[in-house]
């Protein structure tokens, strides 16, 4: 299967981490995703001309960083299924889907709750009850939180649409992760957003696992907005730049929003004039000066992604998830006292690259077996392990080693 890869040379182009001098099996693509070559060469080319032009490289130099941004749509608007104008990278992930809550959160006197997934990423959860707080509603009123049934590890769309339904009367939103960072579940993200539309309201999704990973058609699905951080899959770096998407129907609506002067029509900026006139399409939603040494990076890797295209990454995705898959299934088989549960979907067009795994006994002992063996994925209170093989560096052998590593722990 590596022979016959085609992306198989992408792997030469980021820096495996190793342990005494020998590669780590790095699985740990969903949460923080393997450093590019190309990000140390594109940052150190901003910060030489930083050393040569000081304030002169907003507006010269190769790159000139007044509109950095712009270097970053076009493959932003491939991996989202975007175009260009609809996407733009900006803030940090929570800190955008504030942003995007104040513009796309509008409450009336009928229509004021926010449909989202139980046990959603912490951060969300937090925004989204302290965002109702400001606006003045109860969260214990104003938020209907979705459960997986009794049983069950994930929320099927058909109870997700049944709840929006039955909801249709009072929701002004549906916020939810498109690929729950816990059970590695991918969401019919089209159509919840149908099923949002038809009651009358908006939806927003948090792609942090979804963007890179899974294939994603924002414009055709019609969502609303959406968020990412580019840390994960995109591989953009710790805390690298966030992004948005607001759709084009909602670029000439006056929708109100928190403004900075980086959101200001870029060519009368300097102007310093009172009273805000926003750039067009999702950029008009940035606040502040860019950090350009993040998206020099972000710059970096988002070429890579723009050679190995998405539709070839979901190809080679779906082949390394499902040969996990079936190997940790013959470990169940195999083993007397290695059982072993997968809480992700195990249809391929209901996840990502991510497995969650979990352990029923001596978990914590399974996980350190793994990282001794030098096999890099994650662990989670009480007894998960995540495995998230990337199809950008991670090989079919390396996804071989986790059963070289668990099958004999089982006999
Ligand atoms: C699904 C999801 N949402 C939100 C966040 C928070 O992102 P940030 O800390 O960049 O705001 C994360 C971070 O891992 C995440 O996985």
């Amino acid at each position: 299967m590596d022979a016959a890869d085609p992306l198989q040379f992408f792997r030469e182009r980021f820096h495996i981490p190793q342990r005494q001098h020998q590669p780590l099996s790095y699985f740990c693509g969903n949460s923080l995703g393997l450093q590019p070559k190309a990000a140390q060469i594109a940052i150190n080319q901003e910060l030489t001309t930083w050393q040569n032009l000081g304030v002169e490289g907003w507006f010269e130099g190769e790159n000139p960083w007044l509109g950095y941004h712009r270097h970053c749509q076009n493959a932003l608007a491939h991996i989202t299924g975007a175009q260009p104008q609809e996407v733009c990278p900006m803030n940090q992930l929570t800190v955008n889907l504030h942003l995007m809550l104040t513009s796309f959160y509008r409450p009336t006197a009928r229509r004021y709750k926010i449909l989202t997934v139980a046990s959603d990423f912490p951060s969300d959860q937090y925004a989204l009850e302290t965002h109702l707080r400001t606006r003045g509603y109860d969260p214990a009123d104003a938020l209907i939180e979705v459960k997986p049934q009794a049983g069950n590890f994930t929320v099927s769309t058909a109870d997700l649409l049944a709840v929006i339904d039955t909801h249709a009367d009072s929701l002004a939103l549906v916020c939810m992760s498109g690929l729950h960072y816990y059970t590695g579940q991918l969401f019919d993200m089209s159509a919840i957003a149908q099923a949002t539309h038809r009651a009358g309201a908006w939806v927003g999704f948090d792609l942090a696992h979804a963007v890179g990973n899974a294939p994603l058609q924002l414009h055709d699905w019609g969502v609303d907005f959406a968020v990412w951080c580019s840390y994960k899959y995109l591989n953009s770096g710790p805390g690298g730049v966030s992004g948005v998407f607001v759709h084009q129907k909602h670029h000439s609506s006056d929708l109100p929003r928190l403004a900075g002067w980086w959101g200001y029509d870029e060519a009368r900026r300097f102007e310093m004039t009172k009273g805000f006139v926003p750039m067009e399409g999702a950029a008009g939603w940035q606040l502040s000066t860019p950090n350009i040494l993040a998206l020099a990076a972000h710059r970096a890797s988002l070429a890579i992604f723009e050679e190995a295209t998405m539709p070839l990454l979901r190809q080679k995705s779906e082949l390394l998830t499902g040969f996990l898959e079936a190997l940790i299934q013959r470990i169940n088989e195999e083993s007397n006292d290695l059982k072993i549960t997968q809480m992700t979907p195990t249809n391929p067009a209901e996840r990502g690259a991510q497995l969650s795994l979990l352990v029923h006994q001596n978990g914590k002992m399974v996980f350190e077996a793994l990282t001794q063996a030098g096999i890099i994925g994650d662990w989670r209170e009480p007894n998960c392990i995540r495995l998230a093989p990337a199809p950008l560096y991670n090989t079919f052998e390396e996804v071989y080693r986790v059963y070289e590593v668990l099958r004999p722990m089982g006999l």
